[in-house]
C-alpha cells in the first residue's frame, strides 16, 4: 500500500480525560485507503529532544470530511507536545503504515467478533469495529482499564455494539482483567481482535489459543523509522526476526513465538 508524507490540519484536540486526548486533523484532499490497524507517524515540530516519529493508530478514517482521529495516552515529551496543538496548527504525518487487521468477507453469514482492548490499546478497535459493522458482522467489545475514569470514549463504542467493561477496583464493569469477564465463559466468537498493554494481549492469546478462536494483536514494539529501515522494531516469529512496523503491527498470534 502507498504510503504519503503530507502536512494535516488540525480540527480538534480534546481533553479526554487527565492523560488522554483525541486529536483529530484534516487533510486538504481525499484521503487514501486506510485500513483498522494501521499507524501513523508524527513529526514532533520545534522539539529538538523529540527527533524521532512518534508511531499513533488510526482511530478512526472519516473520508467524507478527510480526518482521521487519533486517541493518544500522554506519555512523555512527544505526547505532551501533541497534547498542546490548536486548532488549525501543522501536523506532518507519514500514513497510512503498516499491515491491518484481517477483515472478514462480507457476507450473509453474520460473524460475531470480540475486540478486547485495556487502556490507551482501544484506539484501533473502534475503526476495526465500524469496519466489521460495514460487512454486516457483529462486533462485541470488552474493554479493561485501571478505574473509571481511565475508560475511554465507551459512548462512542456503545453506538458500535455491545460493551462489556472491567476495572480492576470494580467500581465499573466487573472487578479485575478483561481475561476474567464472564463474557468470557458464557460466549462463543467467531475470532477475537485485542490491543493493548502486553501482559493482557498475552493473556488473551492464550484464551483464544485454548478455545481454537483465531486472534490477531496489535503490537506496540518501539519504533524508530517505521519503514523498515532501522530494524529497532523486530519481533521475533515463526518465521524469523520480522518488522512490526512494516510486517504488523497486526499479527496472528499463530505468527507469534510467545509462550502461551
Ligand atoms: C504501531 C503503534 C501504534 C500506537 N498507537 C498508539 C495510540 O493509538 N495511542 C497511544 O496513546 N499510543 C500509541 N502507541 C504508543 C505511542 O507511540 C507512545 O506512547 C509514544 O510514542 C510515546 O512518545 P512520547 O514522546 O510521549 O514518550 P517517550 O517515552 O518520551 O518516547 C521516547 C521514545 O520511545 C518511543 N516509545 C515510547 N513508548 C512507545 C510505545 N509504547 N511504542 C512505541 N514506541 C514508543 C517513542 O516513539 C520515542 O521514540 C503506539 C505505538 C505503536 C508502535
Ligand atoms: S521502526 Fe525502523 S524498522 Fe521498524
Amino acid at each position: 500500500m502507498k504510503k504519503y508524507v503530507a502536512d494535516w490540519i488540525v480540527t480538534e484536540n480534546k481533553r479526554i480525560n487527565h492523560d488522554h486526548f483525541l486529536l483529530k486533523v484534516a487533510l486538504n484532499e481525499s484521503l487514501p485507503e486506510m485500513m483498522p490497524g494501521q499507524f501513523v507517524q508524527i513529526k514532533i515540530a520545534d522539539s529538538p529532544n523529540t527527533f524521532l516519529r512518534r508511531p499513533i493508530s488510526i482511530h478512526y478514517a472519516d473520508p467524507l470530511n478527510n480526518e482521521i482521529g487519533l486517541l493518544i495516552q500522554l506519555v512523555g515529551a512527544g505526547t505532551r507536545k501533541l497534547a498542546e496543538l490548536r486548532k488549525n496548527s501543522r501536523l506532518n504525518l507519514v500514513f497510512p503504515l503498516g499491515n491491518g487487521f484481517s477483515l472478514p468477507d462480507k457476507s450473509p453469514s453474520i460473524k460475531r467478533f470480540l475486540l478486547i482492548g485495556g487502556g490507551a490499546g482501544v484506539a484501533p478497535l473502534y475503526f476495526l469495529g465500524s469496519a466489521l459493522l460495514r460487512l454486516g458482522h457483529t462486533p462485541v467489545f470488552l474493554i479493561g482499564a485501571k478505574t473509571a475514569e481511565d475508560l475511554l470514549l465507551i459512548e462512542e463504542y456503545e453506538q458500535l455494539g455491545a460493551v462489556h467493561l472491567t476495572t480492576e477496583d470494580g467500581k465499573v464493569g466487573e472487578k479485575g482483567f478483561v481475561t476474567n469477564h464472564s463474557l468470557l465463559k458464557t460466549n462463543s466468537f467467531d475470532g477475537i481482535y485485542t490491543c493493548g498493554p502486553l501482559p493482557m494481549m498475552q493473556a488473551v492469546a492464550a484464551y483464544a489459543k485454548s478455545f481454537n478462536y483465531p486472534c490477531e494483536v496489535s503490537l506496540e514494539n518501539r519504533m524508530a523509522c517505521g519503514i523498515g529501515a532501522c530494524l529497532c522494531c523486530v519481533e521475533n516469529t515463526v518465521s524469523g526476526n520480522r518488522c512490526i512496523c512494516t510486517e504488523g503491527p497486526v499479527m496472528n498470534i499463530e505468527q507469534l513465538t510467545w509462550q502461551i
